[in-house]
C-alpha cells in the first residue's frame, strides 16, 4: 500500500494498527494457482486465522489446512449454511486436519465429519482408530528442511523407512491411508528440499503399491517463500522444478495438494505503530513504539523473521534501535534500523508482516493486540 493511504488509515483508526489488504491476498492466491495448475490449494489457516482472510480465500475457491478444532470451526462457520450433503462433501474434499498429533477430544468431535487427518506414529493410529474411526488418513513423512527459515522436521514426520509399516498398521486397525504429506520447513528457498521430498514420496508410493496399498494423494505442504527481499527466488522458479518432478514421478490421477500459508498472506499485512518514547543510550537513538515483540512483531521470536521499520518522513538517517512498549528487554524489534530523527507521536511501519504475526500476538503487560483493519475487501 502507498504511504499516503497507510497514514490516512493510522490517523483514522489509531495505532497500533494491522492492515490487511485483500487485493494482495487475491493476487497471491491467483499467482500460486497460475504457477501450480495441478495443485489444489489448502490455505494454512494458522498463518493468519482472521475470519475475513479465511472468507476471502473461501470465495476464491480455496480449500483449507486446519490444525486445531478452533481453526476447523472457523472454516466450518463459512459452510454452516450449506445443505448437509454439500457441507459433508466440502469437509471431505476441501479440508485437511494437518496436525499429526490430535487431542482425543478433538478426534471425538471431528469423527462425525469423516475428516482427512494426518498422522505420523503408531500411538496416533490407536487414538484415531478409537476416537475417529471414520477419518481418512495421510501419513506425514519426515523430509529435509535444509536452509528453511523455520525447521519442522525435528517435531513431525515418520522416517521414510517406517512409512509402509505405518500404512499397514493403520489398515490393520480398520483405517484407510489415502496418501502422504510432508513439509519442507517454512520460508523454504532451497528447491532441493521439495525435489528430494518428491523423490522420497515417489519411492514410498511404489513400495506401498507392492505391499498392496494404493495411495491416491500427495500433500506437498507449505514452505513457499514470501518475497521478503531480493535474495528470495521468484515462485515461478521454484514452481518450474517442482511441477516438473510432480509430473515425472506421479501419475496424473494422483491428487496433489499444497498447504501454502506465508506465501499467500505475508505481503498482505502492514503494521503501523506510533513513537511513544525516545532516548539516547550509548550514543544510539532509541525509539519506543506502541507495538512490539509480544504483539504484531511476535514473528521475530516465533517465526525467526526479521522486519524492517520504515518512516513516513524523509531526511538524514542514523542507526537506531526500536523497542516495543512492554517492560521486557526481549521486546526489541531491532537494534539496527536506519531511520531519520523523528518526534513523539510520529508513525513507523513494517511491510510484509501478514504471516505468523498478529496470529501469535498476546496481551502481555496489559497491552492488547493491534487493531485490525481490512482494506480492498
Ligand atoms: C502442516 C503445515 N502446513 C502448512 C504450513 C504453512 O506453511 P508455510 O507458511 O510455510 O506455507 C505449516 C506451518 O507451520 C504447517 O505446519
Amino acid at each position: 500500500m502507498d504511504q499516503k493511504s497507510l497514514l490516512k488509515l493510522a490517523k483514522t483508526h489509531g495505532t497500533p494498527l494491522f492492515i490487511v489488504d485483500h487485493k494482495e491476498l487475491i493476487k497471491n492466491y491467483k499467482l500460486f494457482r497460475k504457477n501450480f495448475p495441478r495443485v489444489q490449494v489448502y490455505y494454512a489457516v494458522k498463518v493468519n486465522s482472521d475470519p475475513a482472510i479465511v472468507e476471502t480465500f473461501y470465495k476464491l475457491g480455496s480449500s483449507f489446512d486446519v490444525a486445531s478444532i478452533q481453526e476447523f470451526n472457523t472454516v466450518h462457520d463459512l459452510i454452516a449454511h450449506l445443505p448437509a450433503k454439500q457441507r459433508q462433501d466440502f469437509i471431505w474434499d476441501r479440508i485437511i486436519y494437518a496436525n499429526p498429533i490430535k487431542p482425543v477430544e478433538t478426534l471425538t468431535e471431528l469423527d462425525k465429519y469423516k475428516p482427512l487427518v494426518t498422522y505420523d506414529n503408531h500411538e496416533e493410529v490407536l487414538k484415531i482408530a478409537k476416537y475417529a474411526p471414520r477419518a481418512g488418513l495421510a501419513l506425514r513423512v519426515r523430509v529435509p528442511n535444509t536452509g528453511s527459515m523455520v525447521e519442522l522436521s525435528s517435531k513431525f514426520g515418520a522416517l521414510p523407512g517406517e512409512a509402509v509399516g505405518l500404512i499397514k498398521f493403520a489398515h490393520d486397525h480398520g483405517l484407510t491411508v489415502e496418501g502422504l504429506s510432508f513439509h519442507v520447513g517454512s520460508q523454504c528457498t532451497n528447491p532441493q528440499n521439495y525435489i528430494q521430498s518428491l523423490h522420497l514420496c515417489a519411492g514410498i508410493f511404489s513400495e506401498a503399491k507392492t505391499a498392496g496399498y494404493n495411495l491416491k494423494l500427495l500433500d506437498i505442504g507449505g514452505g513457499f517463500p514470501a518475497l521478503y527481499d531480493d535474495s528470495v527466488p521468484d515462485i515461478s522458479v521454484l514452481a518450474k522444478s517442482i511441477n516438473h518432478e510432480i509430473d515425472r514421478l506421479f501419475h496424473k490421477d494422483i491428487e496433489i495438494l499444497a498447504e501454502p500459508g506465508r506465501f499467500l498472506v505475508a505481503s498482505a499485512g502492514t503494521a503501523v505503530s506510533k513513537i511513544i518514547g525516545k532516548a539516547l543510550r550509548n550514543d544510539k537513538l532509541c525509539y519506543y513504539v506502541n507495538d512490539g515483540v509480544y504483539h504484531t512483531y511476535s514473528g521475530i521470536i516465533f517465526d525467526h523473521c526479521i522486519y524492517h521499520m520504515k518512516s513516513f518522513k524523509k531526511g538524514p538517517q542514523q542507526l537506531c534501535a526500536v523497542f516495543g512498549p512492554t517492560c521486557d528487554a526481549l521486546d526489541t524489534i531491532s537494534l539496527a534500523e536506519n531511520l531519520p530523527d523523528l518526534e513523539l507521536d510520529e508513525f513507523l511501519y513494517s511491510e510484509n508482516i501478514g504471516a505468523y504475526s498478529n496470529a501469535s500476538s498476546t496481551h502481555f503487560n496489559g497491552f492488547p493486540p493491534a487493531k485490525v483493519v481490512h482494506v480492498n475487501q
